[in-house]
């Protein structure tokens, strides 16, 4: 599987160009562009230009060019995947999951959903039922009551290997989608189907319709040695970097209240909830991402990060910290006093006291300012650890003006120059001049590049764009791009300005090269001497393209004569 055309296009549109050639190459801005000394080739003055517009560079020194993609993968070595991969997430641009093109459309959205749904009732109904009352009795001792239960959908998975695939077979629901839903496996030795969860309080995990999308179990009983937790695995349905538990329900309450509290675990979740701190979420488990920020972003406008001590605070607060700013919103922490968590804060002292800390919660940047100075020691290298961490951070934050903002904040707050927190840069620039292949001699058509350039250049030359002038077009490497030009034309009837960007991360380092040219040339010509050449290159390819069937009818004709062929001969003369 290969990612979209479109999403290498969005990816490309969508990054920061600029800011990310910077890590590279010293940019100084000149008129429309930026300017600065070519990464690709030695040089002592600049010709390498960046216009921040269409996200293209071009050395008209070297002639190297192309986009974000093509650029990043010359100047860090580093694979296709890899780097799109890096400007997509400084683009905060989610990638989509590649699966093998077949399976995917094979997938039974619906149908996963409505098998969770009918799991998530049998666990229920199990844990309701006089089988359940170990569970139940675990779960009301540790201060869950029947309305949280209810509340939370929650159940109990059985201890029997294959109770719950018994169960959906006898509904109705494929082994096949009972796998595919991540409740049921086959046994490799018995190639039996068997239940993946088994012995353990399950808790279902609702996306934001809401629907069932997976499931946490966690283990009850007396000396049960395995995992605390078994989380569903991905699935077609569940990505657990996009779900917040809890957030179906947490919702109405974060947006009447435009604040958020973000715990860890799913306990903590119910507990809050329980007493009455409603607009609250937890991560699944596993580090916060972007998506999971960006889903709370429409609803709160500050998140209160809960934190049980100093340290896992640290680590958590880093990681939230840029994914905050990216987001557009504000964050504080609450610090419990050590030992606790929310559930167990909460079960001690009640929801007020709670709120109370909430009240006086510290800025996240105070915060994670307060913890490094702490945690490090007030050495010139301990100083040092603290300006690399928060280097580390910033380089998270992919738009400028924010980025220089946090950068500020952060410099204040330990009182050094702004100028001492630099924007993370690449190591190894060195070595972009050696990974960089020289580009191929030019083996397109000359006039093809000079028609393809002043298409791009003048626009209003676009109308020329026609079936006929394709037909007549040269059959080399650049037929592709005037076949695209054509199609997109067709695709707007006409009506918007074609697009060459998508040849800028194209394959091809020739056409890259010529497409960023053409982006990077100012108009010189004015547009009646621009229209005159176009006609002319356009009656050039028509003569070749004439002079062409001419001799492919000519040497038709000889071949069949040669072989006596008078019949295919008639043919062709009378085709004429
Ligand atoms: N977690 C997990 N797998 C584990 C342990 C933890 O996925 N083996 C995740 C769960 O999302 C859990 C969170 O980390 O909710 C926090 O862990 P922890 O505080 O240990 O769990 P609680 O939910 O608080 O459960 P309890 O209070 O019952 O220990
Ligand atoms: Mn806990």
């Amino acid at each position: 599987m290969r990612y979209p055309q479109k999403v290498l296009d969005d990816v490309c549109r969508q990054v920061d160009f600029v800011e990310y050639v910077k890590n590279f190459v010293d940019l100084k801005p000149s008129g429309q562009s930026w300017v600065g000394l070519c990464p690709f080739h030695a040089e002592k003055s600049p010709s390498f230009f960046v216009s921040p517009g269409k996200n293209s560079y071009f050395c008209f020194g070297c002639q190297q060019g192309g986009g974000p993609l093509s650029f990043a993968m010359k100047v860090t070595g580093r694979s296709f995947v890899d780097c799109l991969k890096d400007l997509a997430e400084r683009a905060n641009y989610t990638l989509p999951v590649l699966r093998g093109g077949q399976k995917e459309e094979r997938v039974n959205r619906a149908g996963l959903f409505e098998v969770m749904k009918a799991a998530r009732d049998f666990y229920h109904e199990i844990l309701r039922s006089r089988e359940g009352q170990e569970a139940l009795d675990y779960l009301l001792g540790r201060g869950i009551s029947k309305e949280s239960i209810k509340a939370f959908g929650l159940g109990l998975a059985p201890s029997d290997w294959d109770r719950l695939s018994h169960f959906l077979s006898a509904r109705g629901f494929s082994t096949s989608l009972q796998e595919q839903a991540g409740l049921i496996k086959k046994s490799q030795k018995s190639g039996k189907y068997f239940d993946l969860f088994r012995s353990r309080i399950m808790f279902p995990v609702s996306d934001d319709f809401p629907r069932v999308v997976a499931f946490a179990g966690r283990t009850y009983k007396p000396g049960d040695e395995s995992a605390k937790y078994v989380n569903s695995s991905t699935t077609p349905i569940f990505e657990k970097s996009r779900v917040l538990y809890g957030f179906d329900l947490a919702r109405p309450f974060i947006r009447s209240g435009q604040v958020a509290f973000l715990v860890e675990g799913y306990l903590d979740v119910i507990s809050m909830h329980a007493a009455g701190l409603k607009a609250t979420v937890a991560a699944m488990g596993t580090a916060l991402t972007q998506d999971q920020v960006n889903s709370l972003k429409g609803s709160a406008k500050e998140i209160q990060l809960v934190f049980d001590s100093d340290q896992a605070g640290l680590a958590a607060a880093k990681r939230a910290l840029p994914l905050l700013y990216n987001a557009d919103l504000d964050g504080r922490v609450i610090r419990l006093p050590s030992g606790h968590d929310p559930d167990s804060y909460i079960r001690k002292f009640g929801s007020q006291p709670f709120l109370e800390l909430g009240q006086k919660a510290q800025d996240l940047c105070d915060f994670l300012m307060e913890v490094l100075v702490s945690t490090n020691s007030n050495t010139v290298t301990g100083q040092g650890r603290i300006i690399s961490e928060i280097t580390d951070i910033l380089s998270k934050v992919p738009d400028l003006a924010k980025g220089q903002f946090l950068r500020n904040r952060l410099a204040e707050r330990l009182s050094v120059s702004a100028k001492l927190l630099p924007l993370k840069k690449f190591d190894d620039l060195k070595k972009a001049q050696v990974l960089v292949k020289p580009l191929p001699p030019v083996d397109y058509h000359p006039l093809a590049g000079r028609l393809l350039e002043l298409l791009i250049v003048y626009p209003q030359n676009q109308r020329f764009i026609t079936e006929g002038l394709v037909e007549v077009w040269p059959q080399d490497r650049t037929k592709v791009v005037i076949e695209d030009f054509f199609n997109q034309i067709k695709e707007n009837q006409g009506q918007a300005q074609i697009r060459p960007e998508g040849f800028l991360h194209s394959n091809d380092a020739l056409i890259e090269s010529l497409v960023a040219k053409a982006l990077a040339l100012p108009p010189r010509l004015n547009p009646g001497e621009s229209e005159r050449l176009v006609e002319s290159i356009i009656g050039k390819f028509t003569q070749q393209a004439e002079i062409k069937r001419n001799k492919e009818f000519t040497e038709a004709i000889k071949r069949a004569e040669a072989v006596g062929d008078y019949e295919t001969v008639n043919k062709l003369l009378a085709a004429r």
